[in-house]
């Protein structure tokens, strides 16, 4: 059938669906998944990551490496190709992926020896899941001078640990989720970019800020972009949809780092958008067991997936006016493309402008099978992802 493209334009695809409205996208990227191989697999894994990701529209991502081990050297980067190598295997589904590498204080070498092969430098500046941390300045600052040096991306969870340690330590022992938002507080964000901004103009790096939750975040960024530092925003689908009066109905399955913020900040996003301060949308798809998130306060793990309901969310969104279909696809597609500097694919995505769907946690694909919009009725979805010229329903 004939499907018009979302600027116009006319694609033949072999797909049978009567009704709705169609409107062909092109395929999504995520440049911000944690699909857990290797170590973490009761978690997800690749078979059930790809067929969450071909649920939500996306053929490509790029994957996080807070594995265990963490992904940091040639030999874990070696070992985790081959395991998700393995999963392909035995699966009809290939999705394209690059890895981001992991910062230690001590790999350098290691970053040099790999440049050609990993998408960019992943910095935790504040600790979150994992153990990876590079919390001092002298040694962020090695890394920002060196992948200048390498033209690498650099790209930073930038909570600052110290200020973090001084809010957790003030609050004290807590088992009220709340507390999260007031232990990393949006000044735990604002210090981080601040100093990532200051390295990646001293050293001219690359930088692209993961999560950006803030609107104190957001005013840094542009002020650096008017002065030409190369630095791009990238928001979650969680901080945009959610807020912090949120954790009154999802408890710990609405922790995550960094946590949610007020609707003030959420709303800034929102403009943050409309004015092309925020270049890309990453689901950070960090899928826990139900069984981990159901823990109290203080023990449940941070992290929410993300990668079968943001593409649904946003046009459901779209409907309510709030954003365009050509911003979805820069934020999601050709922007990254562009950061990221990588070939641009033929997948597409199918979507229903008019389908009504419910997200329900027990059709969803992801291992973990939840979802923080478990419930919430959405209109528009994908109907079906092109991959490679397949064509796989969702
Ligand atoms: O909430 C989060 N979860 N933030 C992170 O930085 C890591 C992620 C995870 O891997 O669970
Ligand atoms: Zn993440």
């Amino acid at each position: 059938m004939q499907i018009k493209t979302y600027n116009n334009q006319t694609i033949t695809i072999d797909l049978e669906y009567s009704g709705g409205n169609l409107v062909a996208l092109p395929a999504l990227v995520d440049p911000h998944v944690h699909f857990r191989i290797p170590g973490d697999q009761e978690k997800e894994d690749w078979h059930t990551a790809e067929q969450a990701a071909i649920a939500g529209g996306y053929t490509t991502v790029f994957d996080m490496p807070n594995n265990i081990p963490s992904t940091t050297n040639r030999e874990t980067l070696e070992h985790k190709k081959s395991v998700i190598q393995d999963l392909f295997d035995d699966s009809q589904v290939h999705i394209n992926y690059k890895l981001w590498l992991g910062a230690t204080t001590e790999n350098l070498k290691d970053i040099e020896d790999l440049k050609n092969e990993i998408l960019g430098i992943k910095l935790f500046m504040g600790s979150s899941t994992g153990s990876l941390l590079v919390d001092k300045k002298a040694n962020q600052a090695k890394i920002f001078e060196l992948a200048g040096k390498l033209g690498l991306v650099v790209g930073v969870h930038a909570e600052d640990e110290k200020e973090m340690q001084k809010q957790k330590k003030k609050i004290g022992k807590t088992t009220d989720v709340t507390d999260h938002s007031k232990i990393r507080t949006p000044e735990v964000a604002k210090r981080a970019v601040t100093q990532a901004i200051e390295l990646a103009t001293k050293y001219n790096t690359k930088l692209y800020i993961l999560h950006v939750s803030t609107k104190d975040e957001l005013i840094l960024i542009d002020e650096a972009k008017r002065k030409g530092v190369q630095v791009y925003a990238e928001v979650t689908p969680h901080h945009l949809f959610l807020n912090e009066n949120d954790y009154a109905s999802l408890g710990t399955k609405g922790q995550m780092n960094p946590p949610l913020r007020t609707l003030e900040h959420q709303d800034a996003l929102w403009n943050g958008i409309l004015d092309d301060i925020v270049d890309t949308i990453g689901t950070d798809h960090a899928p826990h067991t139900l069984e981990q998130k159901s823990q109290s306060y203080g023990h449940a793990p941070s992290g929410v997936p993300g990668i079968e309901t943001c593409l649904p969310l946003l046009l459901d969104a779209h409907n309510k006016g709030r954003i365009n279909l050509e911003k979805i696809v820069k934020l999601t597609r050709t922007n990254i493309e562009n950061i990221f500097n990588i070939p641009s694919n033929n997948d597409w995505t199918i979507v229903d402008l008019d389908l009504i769907r419910e997200v329900k946690n027990e059709n969803l694909k992801t291992k973990c099978g939840w979802s923080p919009f478990d419930g919430k009725k959405l209109k528009g979805w994908p109907v079906a992802t092109i991959l490679n010229g397949t064509i796989y329903k969702c």
